[in-house]
């Protein structure tokens, strides 16, 4: 039709049964706060203008997207007073005066909504002036109730102002309308504020509507995608709705999850095929997980690529982390921010890294700390190798191994320090200079035996002398 088509984001809201200083479409849901899921839906409609209504006594919601979503020209509407969903939508016209053509509404605290059931009810609104989604709920309490008039719809009554008998109506408003502005404008005038919560609410458009002609309905079968989220107890049964559904996103793209009811992931986690997924691992945030990878559980990942066939082996704890194709952590392995693993490379039980370069093929296999250092390819660091960066001063200090050097075991490396290509440093050495080319550097006090002296000494210990 090329129709011109504005998405708007009820989002002024307190959300005070949320009982919580946080706005409510703040809270995340599966790592991203609600208005970041409902952000992304709109993103998806190909909109001319997404608009979003937030408060101005609370400019959290507004600087949060600002930051998120620089890129997407949100236009925010403020709304000066909480006065109702209709008057939120009314602030959002406002906001887009010029704007003409088709309107979809959104609140703020339905993040299962799907594109589908959104593009079909796009479809369902052709030709007429509003029409909206509904699904029929086991529990409709809270929820305004759809009164019918055949397949269109004759009003809505909200909760607080249904009569007993209105009350059994399972098949509620799901708050997500279609409509055409230049009737909506008109129709939003004509809200008053008498009814139980004193608000000009929304719903009424529909009894304006159906003067006109049919409403619209497209009833959704999946009854999950209309929650909408008014409560912290809420929340957590939508999370875990949410968190089943991307489960099974990423099952049906062939990752593989030994079990699914004890994996936590993100909304922005990205699973390549072939990936295994242990018992208990938890995977958040702007996390990328290549193909064929392992990652047994219990694990923690966040905000970490792991490239092609890498392994994660139990009880590591990666933030921040670049794991190469192929290497491998744990177990017991922890990564810390700009940790970084070359193809190949392996890091051992009990090594943390941090702002660590491991080259290709290198490795810390057992019990180390590796900060501020870049450990050159095929170089082996031995168990209890410590890198000292830190001397209480306002800088970390840097070490740097070349390629193929060799650190024995329980060596200290005091930074700044460089060894070149090469190098070998006896166990237990602790290392002040730098070390050139293929020297052997030795930093311990050397060994004396001196024959007999062990069976003397006892002899005076027992004597007292
Ligand atoms: C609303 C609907 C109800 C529907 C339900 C679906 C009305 C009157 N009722 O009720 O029929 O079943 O959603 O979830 O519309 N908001 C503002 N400014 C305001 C008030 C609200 O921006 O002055 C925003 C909120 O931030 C929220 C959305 O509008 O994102 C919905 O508000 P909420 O208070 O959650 O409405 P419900 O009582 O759930
Ligand atoms: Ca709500």
């Amino acid at each position: 039709m090329g129709n011109k088509r504005a998405v708007v984001i009820l989002a002024a809201g307190q959300g005070k049964r949320m009982r919580s200083d946080l706005p409510k479409v703040l809270h995340p849901c599966a790592g991203l706060p609600l208005i970041g899921h409902m952000v992304e839906k709109a993103l998806k409609l190909k909109a001319s203008s997404i608009v979003v209504v937030v408060s101005p006594k609370d400019k959290r919601v507004e600087a949060w997207l600002r930051a998120t979503y620089a890129q997407a020209n949100l236009v925010f509407a403020p709304q000066p007073q909480p006065l109702g969903t209709g008057d939120a939508l009314k602030c959002a016209l406002k906001a887009v005066a010029k704007f003409s053509g088709e309107v979809l509404v959104m609140c703020g605290d339905t993040p299962l909504l799907g594109q589908t059931t959104l593009n079909a009810l796009m479809r369902r609104a052709q030709g007429k002036n509003l029409a909206l989604l509904s699904t029929e709920l086991e529990n409709p309490h809270g929820y305004g109730r759809i009164i019918r008039d055949g397949t269109s719809a004759r009003e809505i009554i909200e909760e607080k102002d249904a009569t007993k008998s209105q009350k059994t109506i399972r098949e509620i408003n799901a708050g997500v309308y279609v409509a055409q502005s230049a009737w909506l404008r008109a129709a939003l005038k004509k809200l008053r504020r008498s009814n139980a919560q004193g608000e000009y609410y929304l719903t009424d458009i529909v009894a304006l509507a159906a003067k006109t002609g049919p409403v619209g309905i497209l009833k959704a079968k999946d009854s999950h995608e209309m929650l909408g989220i008014n409560t912290s107890a809420h929340l957590q049964e939508v999370e875990a709705i949410f968190r089943e559904k991307l489960i099974a996103g990423h099952q049906a793209k062939g990752v593989v999850f030994r079990d699914p009811n004890n994996t936590f992931l993100d909304a922005q986690v990205k699973l390549a095929k072939g990936t295994v997924v242990g018992v208990g691992v938890q995977i958040y945030g702007e996390s990328t997980i290549g193909a064929d990878a392992h990652i047994d559980g219990p694990t923690f990942i966040k905000d970490s690529t792991i490239a092609a066939g890498a392994s994660i082996h139990s009880f590591s704890h990666l933030e921040g982390a670049k794991v190469g194709k192929g290497a491998s952590v744990g177990p017991y392995g922890r990564l810390r921010t700009g940790a970084v693993l070359d193809e190949g490379a392996k890091v051992g039980n009990f090594v943390e890294l941090k702002k660590t370069r491991l080259g290709k093929g290198a490795k810390a296999n057992h019990l180390a700390y590796l900060g501020d250092s870049v450990i050159g390819e095929k170089s082996n660091v031995g168990a209890g190798t410590i890198t000292c960066n830190y001397d209480g001063g306002p800088v970390k200090h840097q070490t740097r191994l070349g390629e193929n050097v060799f650190i024995g075991s329980n060596s200290t490396l005091v930074a700044p320090v460089d060894l070149q290509d090469g190098v070998f440093v006896a166990a237990g050495s602790t290392i002040t200079q730098s070390v050139e080319k293929d020297s052997l550097a030795f930093g311990r006090a050397r060994q004396s035996n001196r024959k007999g002296y062990a069976k003397s000494l006892r002899k005076k210990i027992k004597e007292g002398r």
